[in-house]
């Protein structure tokens, strides 16, 4: 196989669904966005060097339906002989894009690629704007179709994770969210532009456009304040709106060049996909996940707990991902894992994290100097996902 460098990784910020900042600008906007700035911030790269988009989205519908890795790369200006798709694993759907696209380079299949990844969940919901599950077999396997939601409780109730320890993880995730932002760290986000709709004298609307250069969910907490919340999805359960992962819109981009093209262009290496894993396991409990597709992922490259510098785990949940931590002896690694925090404070813009995670984790990596990064997530259904990325 040919070898695939990752030449550029960046994302736009996460803002709240609904009301966040993202709340008006559609998911093309967001997504043409970063493809295009993904290219014009690589030296030497030009568009008409791209051959293809991977863009991972978990509800491809809607407003983000049709094709949108093809839509967004021609409303990014792009070349028109540049194809595109779109790829979804739900959670992982960013992270597949980036796999996918780094594979095709190493078969032989592409030269230069981009796996993206984009969610607007005020525009399309998580679920879907028209959810039809198949009728005999949502009756005889109803837990394929449960809310995420649940399956944290189940994760929670099962393995003894309490509310407590649940919402010292949340506040310690928003607490490194906030000092990361306040020391400028998060490196690997560009100023989006968003837009607003904003009614005229005559009863007319005009389109004006702001810049946001910060995930907006971040939100000083005590363990004490998270304590009074109540919980969201069970009555008797312990997981809250503060110790779930927010509903997020935003968008990311990696691109991806064969050897032989940095070669040619000039383009300088910043990393490499080492593997991706994904392993399946129980719907109702999809929150174990990662405890499956890390090991999976580290067999895979020949590589322990123990090389790792720096881990993206993806905290759709406080109960799944202290499950899954404990599982996996990572304990003593807590300085590793999601150091500028995780989704509990920056979001979960879905079918875009893994893109998203994936520029962060490369952005975290260069900032500690370390060589390996894990980016891992859960996935509805019932799956987890997990890659190992080096720095170069
Ligand atoms: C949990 C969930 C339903 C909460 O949604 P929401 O109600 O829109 O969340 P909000 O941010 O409005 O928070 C709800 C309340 O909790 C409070 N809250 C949230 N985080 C808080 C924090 N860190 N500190 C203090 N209060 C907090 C809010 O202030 C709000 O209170 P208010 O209603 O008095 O204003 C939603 O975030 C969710 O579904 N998350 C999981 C997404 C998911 O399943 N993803 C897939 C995983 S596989």
């Amino acid at each position: 196989m040919r070898d695939a460098y990752i030449v550029q990784s960046v994302r736009t910020p996460g803002c709240k669904q609904k009301r966040g900042l993202f709340n008006q600008t559609r998911p093309e906007e967001l997504a043409s966005f970063i493809m295009r700035e993904a290219v014009e911030r690589t030296p030497n790269l030009s568009p008409e060097d791209l051959d293809d988009v991977m863009l991972g989205c978990a509800f491809p519908e809607g407003e983000q339906g049709l094709n949108l890795g093809r839509i967004a790369n021609q409303m990014a200006g792009f070349p028109e002989k540049v194809s595109g798709a779109v790829v979804n694993r739900f959670c992982a759907s960013g992270l597949e894009a980036i796999a996918l696209a780094s594979a095709r380079v190493q078969m032989g299949w592409s030269e230069v690629t981009m796996g993206a990844g984009c969610e607007s969940m005020t525009f399309v919901p998580m679920g879907g704007n028209c959810p039809r599950p198949h009728p005999e077999f949502s009756k005889t396997n109803p837990e394929n179709y449960i809310s995420m939601g649940i399956t944290a409780e189940n994760v929670a109730q099962r393995y003894n994770v309490s509310r407590e320890d649940q919402d010292k993880f949340a506040a310690a995730s928003q607490a490194k969210a906030v000092a990361a932002r306040d020391n400028g760290k998060f490196t690997e986000i560009i100023p989006t532009p968003a837009f607003k709709f904003v009614v005229q004298a005559d009863g007319t609307y005009k389109k004006e456009q702001f810049i946001v250069e910060h995930d907006d969910g971040i939100r000083a907490s005590t363990v004490e304040g998270l304590a009074k919340l109540r919980t969201v999805f069970s009555a008797v359960g312990s997981v809250t709106a503060a110790n779930s992962s927010q509903t997020t819109d935003g968008a990311a981009a990696t691109i991806i060049a064969s050897k032989e093209k940095c070669d040619e262009l000039g383009l300088t290496p910043i990393g490499r996909l080492v593997t991706y894993a994904t392993v399946g396991c129980k719907s109702d409990e999809m929150g174990v996940g990662p405890r499956y597709a890390i090991p999976a992922a580290l067999k895979q490259a020949g590589l322990t707990i123990d090389d790792i510098d720096i881990y993206e785990i993806n905290e759709a949940f406080a109960s799944q991902a202290i499950y899954c931590i404990k599982e996996l002896d990572l304990e003593k690694y807590m300085e590793k894992i999601n150091i500028h925090g995780g989704a509990i404070a920056l979001g979960h813009p879905l079918g875009c994290t893994g893109a998203k995670l994936t520029a962060t984790c490369l952005a975290n990596l260069k900032e500690v100097n370390g060589r390996y990064g894990i980016v891992s997530m859960c996935i509805g259904g019932g799956m987890g996902a997990a890659a190992i990325f080096e720095r170069l």
